[in-house]
């Protein structure tokens, strides 16, 4: 049965979307069959895999209206590598508005909840680039997720802002969804040259299960550009071997918890 990892932060440009492409590759590379749902309306994970979000008739939006069910199948892509069984459900930025129409909506937490019971058993993980606030399209993304990852960036990292955040969690949890377990925190754009980046690393490690830290690469952004990620393409360098660890330490964390 699939299990559905929410990856979310309140925050912006924190890696998240990077990080939800690389694991799903990882994982994908020890043979699970993997969904990753863009529910960002920004749709930076729909472009890094080389979608073009505005060309999409079927995409996420499809998931919240409850009148297209019979297309929730169309709104699912192949991403087409060797290999590798790794599906898309794209985002568009009329997720917006589909936002804005969700406060009047019946159900308005549980609406991706229903949808993704549809299609939840054809894969082994769902991963969820979710958007970086804390609204009804987060809040649907944490109501029908089995685990929470929450990327952190090093060098941004306001604490007070986490803290923030995990505190509106623990009370979504409680509210929306007391299943939910948190899987821990992954450091992002970690330099070890910075001597403040220890510091706050260090801060984290003693506050939080911290499964990972991928350092700041130059190369990021170029995987982006080409449509494709660390893990696909230079899958032995520091940055992938990490996603990778991080990979087999969530596949463990699931096992111990069937
Ligand atoms: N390890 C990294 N080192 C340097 N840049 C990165 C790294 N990971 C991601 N980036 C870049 O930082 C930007 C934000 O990353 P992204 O994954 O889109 O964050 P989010 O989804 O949290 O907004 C993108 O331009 C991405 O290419
Ligand atoms: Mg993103």
């Amino acid at each position: 049965m699939g299990k559905i990892i929410a990856v979310g932060n309140q925050k912006g440009g924190v890696g998240k979307s990077t990080l939800t492409y690389n694991l799903a590759v990882s994982l994908a590379k020890r043979n699970f069959k993997i969904l990753m749902v863009d529910a960002d309306s920004q749709s930076s994970l729909s472009q890094s895999v080389g979608i073009d979000p505005m060309q999409m008739e079927y995409n996420i939006t499809t998931l919240f209206d409850s009148k297209a069910t019979e297309h929730i199948a169309d709104a699912i892509y192949d991403l087409g590598i060797e290999g590798l069984d790794i599906n898309i459900i794209p985002s568009t930025p009329m997720l917006a508005s589909v936002e804005m129409n969700l406060f009047q909506a019946q159900n308005r937490e549980y609406k991706l909840k229903k949808a993704l019971g549809y299609i939840k058993d054809y894969y082994d993980f769902i991963l969820i680039d979710s958007q970086p606030s804390l609204s009804l399209l987060p809040i649907n993304c944490i109501s029908c997720a089995d685990y929470l990852l929450i990327p952190a960036e090093v060098s941004r990292l306001s604490h007070f802002a986490f803290q923030l955040f995990n505190d509106t969690v623990s009370e979504l949890t409680e509210e929306i969804n007391e299943n939910l377990k948190i899987l821990g925190v992954v450091a992002t754009m970690y330099d070890s040259r910075i001597s403040e980046d220890k510091v706050v690393l260090e801060d984290l490690k003693e506050n939080h299960t911290v499964l990972g830290v991928i350092p700041r690469a130059s190369a990021a952004k170029k995987f982006v550009r080409i449509g494709s990620c660390a893990v696909l393409e230079a899958p032995k360098t520091k940055i992938s071997l990490e996603y990778q660890s991080i990979a087999d330490k969530i596949i463990t964390m699931v096992e111990e918890d069937k």
